[in-house]
């Protein structure tokens, strides 16, 4: 995986995929058994981890308790044999970057969560690295502070013009955050991409379920020859007993790719009671609706399976009734069953 020069890359991926790992080895924390990992030109595995330029901001900020804000940003400097003006004038330009410059004097034990971790930033912006890792830097804070601190890294990103290689397992921030997504799953790179072009154009079944919320329909079909708008047979698929249309270009991929069992692909909001010219119908009973205020989501009894919609709050849904819902023909994707890859654009 390569990472662009002043990009804001993602680590993304559940707990255990390899994340906190990939960044330590980056970082010099850990040492690679194989491969080679390289900072621009320069080879650093056998670099030390403080010949690196690198700045780590972790989830626990570790500051030392007992020092003020201001000597904590310092510390790092000090340690690098800084003129004492030198590093005066970096914590302040810093602590006013972050918006902490009334807080110097604090310990760490009087900051809040947001506080703390605008310090643990400063620690390491002040040492001017070449690039940020920050493995979960807000998971620690509650949903309000976690939301502004998102706005202020990406501020801060672009302000400091460095390369940001931030990890985390929210599937939002690393939508919202990210220029490019790297997703792991299992010690395994699945697929990278700016966050449209994951969310659109998902790799194989993994990421197409792991990205998005609720979750991509998965439903079993197999190829098979369907009637078309005007009746004559085509290429297309069958999910559970109901005809799925194809565009003539996906039509054509799934005949190269040679897939006998498949998973038909549906993003929640690509279903919808109103779909002209409709690539497939399904019809069911509504076996739940979850209204969020600006959107309701409805699960949709089939005979087999069962789907989720993302529908508008003007559409009165009641449970138990029976219901038709349907995709556009540019909105159906496919997977391979038994590869798990993606067949398609
Ligand atoms: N020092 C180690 N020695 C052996 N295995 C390790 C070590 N550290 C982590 N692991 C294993 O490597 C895998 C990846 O761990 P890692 O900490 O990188 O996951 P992660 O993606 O950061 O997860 P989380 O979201 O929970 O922080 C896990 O299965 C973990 O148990
Ligand atoms: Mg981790």
């Amino acid at each position: 995986m390569e990472i662009q020069d002043r990009e804001f890359f993602v680590l993304l991926g559940p707990s255990g995929c390899g994340k906190t790992t990939a960044l330590r080895l980056a970082a010099g924390l850990e040492e690679a058994n194989e491969g080679g990992i390289y900072i621009g030109e320069r080879r650093v595995n056998e670099v030390a981890a403080k010949d690196r330029d690198l700045a780590m901001v972790f989830q626990s900020y570790a500051l030392y308790p007992h020092m003020s804000v201001y000597d904590n940003i310092a510390f790092g400097l000090r340690m690098r044999k800084h003129s004492k003006d030198e590093i005066d004038k970096l914590v302040r330009d810093a602590a006013a970057t972050l918006g902490i410059d009334e807080l110097l004097k604090r310990k760490p034990g009087q900051l809040s969560g947001g506080q703390r971790q605008r310090v643990a930033l400063g620690r390491a912006i002040v040492r001017r690295p070449q690039a940020f890792l920050m493995d979960e830097p807000l998971s620690n804070l509650d949903s309000k502070m976690r939301v502004q601190m998102r706005a202020e890294l990406v501020r801060l990103h672009r302000e400091l013009g460095a390369t940001f290689i931030y990890v985390t397992h929210d599937q939002v921030e690393a939508m919202t955050m990210g220029s490019r997504i790297a997703v792991l799953d299992a010690g395994r790179l699945q697929q990278v991409g700016s966050p449209q072009e994951v969310y659109d154009r998902p790799t194989n079944l993994f990421v197409a379920s792991f990205i998005g919320s609720p979750a991509m329909n998965l439903l079993e079909a197999e190829p098979a020859q369907v009637a078309a708008q005007d009746n004559s047979k085509k290429a297309g698929a069958r999910a559970g007993g109901v005809d799925v249309r194809l565009p003539a270009g996906l039509a054509n991929q799934l005949k190269e790719s040679g897939a006998s069992s498949l998973m038909l692909g549906i993003r929640p909001e690509h279903l919808g009671l109103n779909v002209t010219e409709p690539a497939a119908t399904f019809d069911g009973q509504v076996d739940l609706v979850e209204s969020l205020g600006n959107e309701q989501h409805v699960t949709l009894s089939l005979q087999r399976a069962s789907v989720i919609a993302r529908l508008s709050t003007t559409e009165r849904i009641e449970h138990g009734s029976s219901l038709q819902l349907s995709v556009a023909p540019e909105h159906v994707q496919l997977f391979n069953a038994a590869t798990k890859e993606r067949i398609g654009p």
